[in-house]
């Protein structure tokens, strides 16, 4: 298992490129199974969770050719139903293939995703939507066996906006006997994204953006060349490190329009946001000040970014409020940022986070992807030495992380341990 090894206190300078986005980028692969002709995307991230969808791909008959940033997915065998607990385990968001399946197979055997570390993360509100689109279910060894003699469209009122039923349910959609509406559907640039690659192949698809998205079953979908949107996450994650560190980063490729609570956020702050073009500069100009975040769902402040946010208002001159409300357990970080010095303390959804002088390094443990990127930053503004482990959590989710700090002047190297 590797580790990260950092030397913090230094401010990061220069600039840096937003790799394409990873739950971006996941659907939209998975969309290519509704399809026999060619589909190439573009800036797909080097990721270790894209790795296993190209996996999930081929497990399931695909051809997969990736150059660099580009994946070119073919038909190779026969489409099969069954994606196995090996990869699903691996990344819960293999249950995307359920839809597509579902559309061209009439039948989909996706092992059950496990326990996760951010929260218990049922997949209810895809197979009750399923259920409405004339799917019968069973579980069975581990597996939910979904089938039906083919799907119709329905009426599919979410209880919650979900981002992975919305994409799932819209895959199955988009090749269903009549209309669909999805309502309190997701507003995530992500599930945007994935639409927008359907409505290429040839889907009906109306409300993108909105929370009532209306498609038109058709018969057959083309293949398609999209590119994956800029990662807001990554981005967001960049600009707190130019916060946290006092620095002054320019940061490439990145769709602003994405990003607005973050950056009001990080604005009120007293960082200096400056966009120029697809880029942005992030400069650190005067002692942090506190501001209260409450995560929910687009376009109010991420989830995916709450983590991060709390390292950053470790180091404001006084007292800030986080209450997350999207995952029930995502808190696992602020035990370990206690060990930097943080003053941090909890109560349910709410954390309290009261600034100190400064953080000391320290050795920690990552538990999940966002709570890594929250270490590294704690790391790279902590004093001393400060050694991260379990980066594989941050391999699945941030493309070359330590050249790209590196490249930044982050004193920052991965050590097989
Ligand atoms: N939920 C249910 N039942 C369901 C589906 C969701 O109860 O059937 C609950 C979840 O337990 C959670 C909430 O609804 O409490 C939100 O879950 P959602 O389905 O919206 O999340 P997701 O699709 O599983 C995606 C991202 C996450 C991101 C969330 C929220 C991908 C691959 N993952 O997850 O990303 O946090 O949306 O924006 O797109 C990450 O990148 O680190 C990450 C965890």
């Amino acid at each position: 298992m590797d580790q990260f090894e950092i030397q913090g206190g230094r401010p990061l300078k220069g600039r840096v490129t937003i790799s394409g986005s990873k739950n971006a980028a996941l659907p939209c692969l998975f969309a290519t199974l509704l399809t026999d002709q060619v589909c190439t995307l573009d800036q797909v991230p080097a990721l270790a969770d894209i790795e296993t969808a190209l996996k999930l791909l081929v497990t399931l008959g695909k051809k997969v050719d990736r150059v660099g940033s580009k994946v070119v997915i073919s038909k190779g065998r026969p489409l099969t139903g069954k994606a196995p607990y090996e990869l699903v385990r691996r990344m819960r968001a293999s249950v995307l293939v359920m839809g597509p399946l579902l559309a061209r197979r009439k039948r989909a055997q996706v092992s059950m995703p496990g326990g996760c570390a951010i929260g218990a993360r049922p997949v209810n509100y895809h197979i009750d939507g399923f259920h409405r689109m004339g799917v019968e279910t069973t579980i069975h060894e581990g597996y939910v066996d979904a089938r039906t003699k083919g799907l119709k469209g329905g009426l599919i009122p979410l209880p919650y906006p979900s981002v992975g039923a919305s994409e799932n349910l819209l895959m199955g959609a988009v090749l269903a006997k009549g209309t669909t509406i999805i309502q309190n559907a997701a507003r995530e640039p992500e599930v945007v994204d994935l639409g927008r690659m359907l409505q290429k192949m040839g889907a009906s698809i109306r409300g993108l953006e909105t929370s009532e998205i209306t498609i038109e079953g058709v018969k057959s979908l083309s293949g398609t060349s999209h590119t994956v949107i800029p990662d807001r996450i990554e981005a967001g994650t960049f600009m707190i490190a130019a916060g946290v560190t006092k620095g002054d980063i320019l940061i490439e490729n990145v769709n602003m329009a994405h990003l607005g609570n973050v950056v009001h956020s990080l604005k009120q702050a007293g960082l200096s946001v400056e966009p120029e073009g697809r880029s942005v500069r992030v400069t650190y100009v005067k002692k942090l000040k506190p501001v209260n975040i409450e995560t929910d769902v687009y376009p109010a402040f991420p989830t995916d970014m709450q983590a991060q946010w709390i390292t950053m208002m470790a180091l404001t001159g006084g007292r800030s409020r986080v209450r997350e409300t999207v995952f029930e357990n995502r808190y696992l970080h602020v035990q370990e940022l206690l060990r930097f010095g943080a003053d941090i303390s909890l109560a349910g959804r709410d954390a309290e986070v009261k600034g100190v002088a400064a953080l000391s390094g320290c050795d920690c443990m990552v538990s999940d992807l966002r709570a890594g990127a929250a270490l590294v930053l704690a790391g790279l503004a902590a004093k001393g030495k400060t050694t991260v482990l379990r980066v594989y959590h941050l391999d699945r989710g941030y493309e070359r992380m330590e050249k790209k700090l590196q490249a930044l002047g982050a004193r920052i190297k991965r050590v097989s341990a």
